[in-house]
């Protein structure tokens, strides 16, 4: 009587086994497969975009790079990127898109394409009150705050997609308005719009499980930059910025080397 009982309870243990392997094993195939990180940088085909496109691909993420002319932007094709055109000015570009992406995770958006104005370069900056145009003010608003309003708007649905999705809009250290230095005219101000692009985006989808933040790369020696700091350190030190964010510094203002800063 006495084995039958010890047998049972021994049969009765690897059946408890067998099922919760089995049970293991179920949940673990059930797992979506670690998918690949995908990131999609605007004006990626020169200075800190090219750099951005070239870092992501190294470190093994899938690059979308997008150009306005993706024929001339050989160099992006050459680190391995995904190359799709867009000019963040145009409706039917920001469509074109948003449809060729639709369905598709999108983990990282980086609002890099940028405009400073039709003269001037960063650190360059001798815009007058006198000497401003409409025009400058349009295309800058058009470039550096409405691109990345309906960029962001539009490809949406794919960042949705990622576990935790991030909005990367880079600004300026131009755009504080905490500081009393004068600023380019039409740049400076488009940016600081750009920031409030930021706080409306994050204030929106942060309970979604957004990460969004405004990012100063520092002054870099690019054809806008023509700064002191190499593009290969700038984007060196905040990609780990943009893979390492948390919850916490969403919503707010970083410089390239992990400073926050004042809007
Ligand atoms: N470099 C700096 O020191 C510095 C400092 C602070 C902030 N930033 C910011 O960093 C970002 C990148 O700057 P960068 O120095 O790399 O500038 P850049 O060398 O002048 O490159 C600008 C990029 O933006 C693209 N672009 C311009 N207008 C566009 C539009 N309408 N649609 C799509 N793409 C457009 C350009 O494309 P095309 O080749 O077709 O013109 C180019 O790929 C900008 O947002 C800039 O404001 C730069």
């Amino acid at each position: 009587m006495e084995i039958y009982r010890k047998l049972s309870l021994k049969t009765f243990c690897l059946f408890l086994t067998a099922t919760l392997l089995a049970f293991v094993s179920e949940t673990n195939a059930e797992e979506p497969a670690e998918t690949q990180l995908s990131v999609l940088i605007t004006g990626a085909n020169r200075g800190l975009g090219l750099e951005f496109a070239k870092q992501f691909g190294e470190k093994g993420y899938h690059v979308i790079g997008t150009a306005r002319s993706p024929e001339k932007a050989t160099e992006l094709k050459d680190t391995g990127a995904e190359v799709m055109k867009l000019d963040v000015t145009s409706e039917e570009d920001i469509a074109a898109l948003a449809e060729a992406l639709k369905g598709k995770k999108l983990d990282i958006l980086i609002n890099n394409a940028g405009y400073f104005g039709p003269t001037l370069s960063v650190g360059k900056n001798t815009a007058k009150i006198n000497n401003i145009t409409r025009q400058e003010m349009i295309d800058c608003f058009t470039v550096n705050t409405m691109g990345p309003i309906f960029v962001s708007q539009a490809l949406l649905p794919s960042l949705k997609l990622s576990k935790f999705p991030k909005i990367i809009n880079i600004s300026t250290r131009s755009s504080q308005l905490s500081t009393d230095r004068s600023k380019a005219w039409g740049y400076g101000v488009s940016k600081a719009g750009l920031n409030m692009v930021t706080n409306n985006l994050h204030g929106e989808l942060f309970k979604q499980g957004f990460i969004v933040i405004s990012l100063a790369p520092g002054h870099n020696q690019t054809d806008m930059g023509n700064g002191d700091l190499e593009p290969v350190e700038s984007i060196g030190k905040m990609i780990p910025l943009i893979e390492n964010l948390t919850k916490e510094k969403s919503g707010r203002f970083w410089f390239y080397n992990g400073k926050e800063l004042p809007w």
